[in-house]
């Protein structure tokens, strides 16, 4: 650490398309809440007030009176309202600012900030337009896979391969990483929002019911599986889901079984194992033989879905194992680099986007 690094922090980002974790070295994660802010509608010429960020904002969704708008500044991995975006980073810089600290800060924060491999040169570039126009000194981009092959522990200087999905809200990104470094990789814009606009789809095709995209996402995590378990161990069965009938427009009450819920789901995790098995098709001999070896590493919020581990194994005769925390190892990552200042530095070349 350089004598003026004394006098500024380091912080850690993972900015999602549906939730962003902000992590310190030393502190942990400080920050975990969806990526959603809600503000006053725009005016031409006039910013629009904000109202509020992460959980509190994700509460107004759906329920928000016609002045205020609640958004998402990312979309499928990428920004997508950039004033927002910046508001929402300029809000983790205030945090940031409020964490105690042994020194008086002289420097701005500098920020390690994960981006999928997946999105454009110019949507990586945006993001780092963001975070130092929010207010961060030094932004450094880092392939969120990378990030998550540190979080996770694994050796990522070593020559062995090592595949990771990562399956998030708005994206599954599949990666073959080697010597510091992304070897191949899969970028797919479906993911944990795609499942809920499915289950949406499907109660309306089904049984005549409207339902909003936040009990959609509550039914996914409370009853959604990918693959049939035995009967013993399998929780709960069946869900009452309250909707609106489209026939009379009013609200209705219909039962929902879990194998239901699985056909609904079931088309976006069968496309996820397809690209998995093309990408290992892909993969260089030698790196195969060490991923066979070493199992598929699952991450990413979604990757917690009933039997997505064993639906992967079966389709690739490889060994599948979740991370520990898996909504958390990209920012981990982080964090692990921003305490190794000489892993940082090479990863600035090798899997860094400077
Ligand atoms: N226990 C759970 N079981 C299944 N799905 C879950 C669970 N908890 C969260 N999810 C889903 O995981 C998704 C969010 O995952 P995550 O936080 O990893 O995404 P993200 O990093 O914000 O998005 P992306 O990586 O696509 O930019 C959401 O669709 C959410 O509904
Ligand atoms: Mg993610």
């Amino acid at each position: 650490m350089s004598f003026l690094e004394k006098f500024s922090l380091s912080v850690g980002i993972d900015l999602g398309t549906a939730n962003t974790l902000m992590a310190v070295p030393g502190k942990g994660i400080i920050f975990d809440e969806p990526t959603v802010i809600a503000r006053q509608k725009k005016k031409p010429g006039q910013p629009g007030k904000i109202f509020a960020f992460g959980k509190k904002a994700k509460k107004m969704s759906g329920r928000e009176p016609q002045q205020i708008e609640v958004i998402e500044p990312l979309v499928d991995g990428a920004i997508a309202d950039f004033d927002a975006a910046v508001y929402f980073l300029k809000y983790l810089t205030s945090l940031a600012a409020e964490l105690p600290s042994r020194w008086p800060r002289l420097l701005k924060p500098r920020a390690v900030v994960g981006v999928p491999t997946g999105i454009t040169g110019v949507e990586k570039r945006a993001v780092r337009s963001a975070a130092l126009s929010a207010g961060f000194a030094r932004v450094f981009l880092v392939e969120e896979p990378m990030l998550t092959a540190i979080g996770v522990g694994l050796n990522i200087e070593s020559a062995a391969g090592n595949l990771l999905v990562d399956i998030g809200g708005g994206t599954t990104e599949i990666a073959v990483v080697s010597l510091g470094g992304v070897v191949l990789n899969r970028y797919l814009k479906r993911a944990g929002r795609e499942m809920d606009e499915s289950i949406v789809n499907f109660l309306r095709m089904k049984y005549g019911v409207l339902i909003g995209l936040p009990t959609a996402e509550e039914i996914k995590i409370k009853i959604g599986s990918v693959l049939p378990v035995s009967k013993k161990d399998s929780g709960l069965e069946a869900i009452l889901v309250k909707g609106r009938d489209l026939e009379t427009g009013l609200p209705k009450a219909i039962k929902i079984t879990k194998e239901e819920i699985r056909e609904a789901l079931s088309p976006i995790a069968q496309e996820i194992v397809a690209q998995v098995k093309e990408i290992l098709e892909e993969t260089p001999p030698e790196l195969s033989a060490d991923i066979s070896k070493r199992g598929i590493v699952l991450s990413g919020a979604c990757s917690l879905l009933e039997g997505m581990e064993q639906l992967i194994s079966q389709a690739t005769k490889i060994p599948v194992w979740t991370a520990k925390n898996p909504n958390t190892s990209v920012v981990l990552g982080c964090v692990k680099l921003l305490e190794n200042e000489k892993l940082l530095k090479k990863i600035r070349i090798t899997g860094g986007i400077g």
